[in-house]
Parts: structure tokens; C-alpha cells; sequence
């Protein structure tokens, strides 16, 4: 049986969170791949602050960064009347669902999950909050809500939306049909692009000990191909796509050129044949600043007029209510919620 989603797209849902700053590595992993696929789906894309609470923030900051994200999903080039553009706190369907979705998640599921694990091992373990426990079964509410087919998202992400398809397969299993089982949608490159310092871990946006960790999305041009240029490599010479972990950050490199260039291996290994790692830093900095420059350009435009966003978010919540209020309704009639009572 299908679920009536009332159109004859299938449907798409992502989200990022705001903390910290986006990186040309959610650009190429999630944000490009999103603005490819906006006219083929019925696409929902929210910034997800309920998310960014999970740890700790200053609340002046989480405001002004979940503008900035919703800013730069547009910049990068969503178009807010083709998909829906809002801000997760805003569509209370979102907390609703998660505290059912909840009471559906064993434990031992949660307990599986290795980002869970990485982040709690990050912070002293008296302050780590249920909520951050939570968090794929919030993650799976935003998915469920929009009755997504299909979910763009890093590779790094991967668990949490098999969770989001057992749960519900369970509340299916349990109630009926209820929910589309969603699918990862990750792109084959791109997907996880490397940090620039150490290419043996995921380019973050929250990474803070090292300067030469990432290229930001907003970060001034000249900065972003410094950062380049003094990316980790090795002692090796010849320029090729390799899975040796020495060789880790040349690979990144010659990666992040395939993603924006979109030419094939060999090709890119053919052009680099007989040149220095000087000149394919130099070359992969010139691709990311060409790639940024009109991202900024348009970002400045967005930002010089805030009532513009305002309207984008407004507009954004309301279309992501009516969907998401159809599903949760249809869930509190499932589990038994008696439904409100109307004075005449
Ligand atoms: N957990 C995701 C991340 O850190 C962000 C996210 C929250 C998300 N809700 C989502 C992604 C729903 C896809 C769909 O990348």
C-alpha cells in the first residue's frame, strides 16, 4: 500500500544544523546535490536548531546562525518557490512527533549509534543530555512528518536514517500503514569531503582547534585558498585517486576537484600526470573560489534585505505545517489520543 502524500512528486527532506559554520564540504556533500534534485521532488529542506540544542549554545548565536543557514541554502541556490525553506522550531509537529517516535525507539537502539558515541565521548559525561541521545529519533520525525521517499544526506549519516527506517517499519508493523519508509539518497563523490589538517577525519563545521581545518562557505576568498594551499599531503609524487589512508589527503584533494568539476577520474589524473602537488593545490583553489564567489555574491544580496528571509521562513513554516499537521494527526488517531474536543 502507498500513503497518500497528495502529489505525484515523490517527496525529499533535509536539514542542517546551525551551529558552527557550513563548509565547502556540505556544499558538495548535501546543499549542491539539493539544488540538483529541487525540481524533480516536492523537496522540504529545514535548518534544524532543535537539533543544534542538543549540545550547548549561546542563544544570540543560534538566532543569527540559523538565519545564516537559511540565507545560505538560498544562496547556493534553492529556490524558496520551488522547495520549501523553514526553520524546524517553527513546525511544533516536529517535537509532537519525536516524543511519540520515542516512545517507539528501544534503547538498545540508540545505544548503536557511533555519533552518539564520538559526541558523548567529547564532553564530560555529566553533561550529556537525553537530548543528544535523542537526536536520530527527532532526526526521524522531521523525515516521517513530510512522508520523504528520499533523504540527501553525508555519508556520515547513514545509521541514523536506517534507524529512521526501522522505527518506522515498527509503527507501521504495529498500527498500519502510516509512514513512507524513506531512502538515503548519497552521492557517490563528495560525499564525505576530508579535513584539510588531518585527512583522516570529516571536514566540520564545528571544528575549532585547528585554522586550517576547513574551507567555509563564507570564508573571505584569499583566507579559503590559503587554507588550500596548506592542506596535509605526503611524500609521495604521483597525482591519483587512491583508498591508501597515507595518501588520504591528496585524495581529498583530487575529490573535492571531481565534485565541482564533475569530470571523471581518469581525466582528472590524466591532466595532473607529471605535476606537483603545488599545482593541483593550486588548481583546486582556484575551482573552490570560483565556486564560492558567486555563492557570496548572492549571499550579500539576501542578507541586505532581511525582510526578504523573513518572508522565505514565514512562508516556508506555513507549507511545512500543513504537511507535517496531516501526518501527525493521522499518528495521535493511531495511537489512541483522543482528539481535542471543539466548543460549539
Ligand atoms: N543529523 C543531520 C546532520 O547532522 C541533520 C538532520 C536533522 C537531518 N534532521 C534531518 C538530515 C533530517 C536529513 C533529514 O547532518
Amino acid at each position: 500500500m502507498t500513503i497518500e502524500t497528495g502529489s505525484s512528486k515523490q517527496r525529499v527532506l533535509s536539514g542542517i544544523q546551525p551551529s558552527g559554520n557550513l563548509t565547502i564540504g556540505n556544499y558538495l556533500g548535501a546543499l549542491s546535490q539539493w539544488v540538483k534534485e529541487q525540481h524533480r521532488y516536492e523537496s522540504y529542506f529545514c535548518v534544524v536548531d532543535m537539533h543544534a540544542i542538543t549540545v550547548p549554545q549561546d542563544p544570540a548565536t543560534l538566532r543569527e546562525k540559523t538565519r545564516e543557514v537559511a540565507a545560505l541554502y538560498i544562496a547556493s541556490g534553492i529556490d524558496p518557490q520551488v522547495a520549501t525553506i523553514f526553520v524546524q522550531s517553527h513546525v511544533p509537529a516536529h517535537a509532537e512527533l519525536a516524543w511519540i517516535l520515542n516512545c517507539f525507539t528501544p534503547i538498545g537502539w540508540l545505544n548503536r549509534m557511533t555519533q552518539f558515541k564520538d559526541k558523548a565521548a567529547k564532553q564530560q559525561a555529566d553533561t550529556v543530555s537525553a537530548g543528544l541521545f535523542n537526536y536520530p529519533v527527532l532526526m526521524a520525525a522531521d523525515i516521517l512528518l513530510y512522508q520523504a521517499h528520499q533523504v540527501p544526506v553525508g555519508d556520515d549519516q547513514r545509521q541514523h536514517l536506517e534507524l529512521t527506517r526501522d522505527v518506522a517499519q515498527r509503527f507501521n508493523y504495529l498500527y498500519g500503514e502510516t509512514f513512507v519508509v524513506p531512502e538515503p539518497m548519497i552521492r557517490e563523490t563528495g560525499a564525505r569531503v576530508m579535513g584539510l589538517d588531518d585527512p583522516t577525519k570529516k571536514m566540520s563545521k564545528s571544528e575549532v582547534d585547528s585554522q586550517y581545518h576547513a574551507v567555509y562557505l563564507l570564508d573571505d576568498l584569499d583566507w579559503a585558498s590559503k587554507k588550500i594551499m596548506r592542506a596535509k599531503t605526503d611524500s609521495y609524487t604521483d597525482i591519483r585517486f587512491t583508498n591508501d589512508p597515507e595518501r588520504a589527503g591528496v585524495n581529498n584533494l583530487l575529490e573535492i576537484y571531481a565534485t565541482i568539476t564533475g569530470q571523471p577520474h581518469d581525466a582528472i589524473e590524466a591532466h595532473f600526470a607529471g605535476k606537483g602537488y603545488g599545482v593541483l593545490k593550486r588548481e583546486v583553489a582556484e575551482v573552490v573560489v570560483e565556486m564560492l564567489r558567486p555563492l557570496q555574491a548572492r549571499y550579500r544580496e539576501i542578507t541586505s534585505d532581511p525582510a526578504y528571509l523573513d518572508g522565505v521562513l514565514a512562508q516556508g513554516a506555513e507549507r511545512a505545517s500543513t504537511v507535517a499537521e496531516r501526518t501527525l494527526k493521522l499518528v495521535k488517531e493511531r495511537v489512541g489520543f483522543l482528539p481535542p474536543y471543539r466548543r460549539p
